[in-house]
């Protein structure tokens, strides 16, 4: 399975920073599209005017959120059929950061990836422990409980495993922890979805670099990583993209 990287520019770029990284970035990723799939997130309001760019370049264009319904009175709200109208092809859905900001939950990001699916988009679910559940030793329940929850039994979408005391802090976790998470992750998957033997592709995310993008892609079950702040800077992001080939 290819591996593939998500940009997640998060609430970050106006028009004009936000079309010079991409164009940054779309000049110098070629050759590594033969071997990845590369996908950017930028907010909602930089979507129509990205997409020419990144789909001429082969990169995907994605989307942070989206609503739980087709359509209807939900002020402010940006629909699934939204985002494909726009050309969008993957949506990344119960962030932690939404999770605790927004207050999503299970069932509600659940009824968000079977919407995102309905309107032909690939969701990317979240999951992750915090680092009190780590300390505690409850993090494998809580896993447990957001993927059963989160995830339609015949998800056929990706998942990105982020540890919330890994984002944004500048230190990833360990290969270590990541690999035994994998385990972990892949197996509560096989049990839960009834979709054919393909694997569910797992990404990690939480303070992923340039330097150890490589360590991290080489963990067995890593299908690849989500990138938060180091996708800001095409350096850093193309660093990501090229790590290990
Ligand atoms: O969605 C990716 C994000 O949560 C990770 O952020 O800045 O730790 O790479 P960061």
């Amino acid at each position: 399975m290819r591996q593939m990287i998500i940009g997640n520019w998060k609430m970050h770029g106006l028009r004009g920073d936000g079309k010079e990284l991409a164009q940054e970035i779309a000049a110098a990723i070629g050759p590594a599209l033969t071997r990845r799939d590369v996908v950017l997130a930028p907010p909602f309001t930089l979507t129509h005017c990205l997409a020419p760019l990144l789909h001429e370049h082969g990169i995907g264009l994605g989307a942070q959120d989206c609503h739980a319904e087709a359509e209807g009175a939900y002020t402010g709200d940006i629909s699934a059929a939204m985002l494909a109208d726009l050309g969008v092809s993957h949506v990344i859905l119960g962030h932690s950061e939404r999770r605790e900001h927004h207050h999503e939950t299970n069932a509600r990001i659940r009824r968000k990836a079977e919407r995102a699916r309905e309107f032909g988009l690939c969701p990317v679910v979240c999951v992750g422990e915090s680092a009190r559940q780590k300390e505690d030793g409850h993090a494998e329940p809580w896993l447990t409980e957001q993927i059963t929850q989160s995830l339609p039994a015949d998800f056929d979408g990706i998942v990105a495993y982020e540890p919330i005391w890994a984002i944004g802090t500048g230190k990833a976790a360990t290969q270590e922890d990541i690999e035994s998470r994998m385990v972990f992750l892949h197996g509560v998957l096989a049990d839960h979805l009834e979709t054919d033997d393909k694997p569910t592709r797992v990404l990690y995310g939480g303070s992923v670099k340039p330097e150890d993008a490589a360590s991290i892609l080489a963990v067995p079950g890593v299908g690849g990583v989500l990138v938060g702040g180091a996708s800001l800077s095409a350096r850093s992001f193309l660093g990501i993209v090229q790590a290990g080939l």
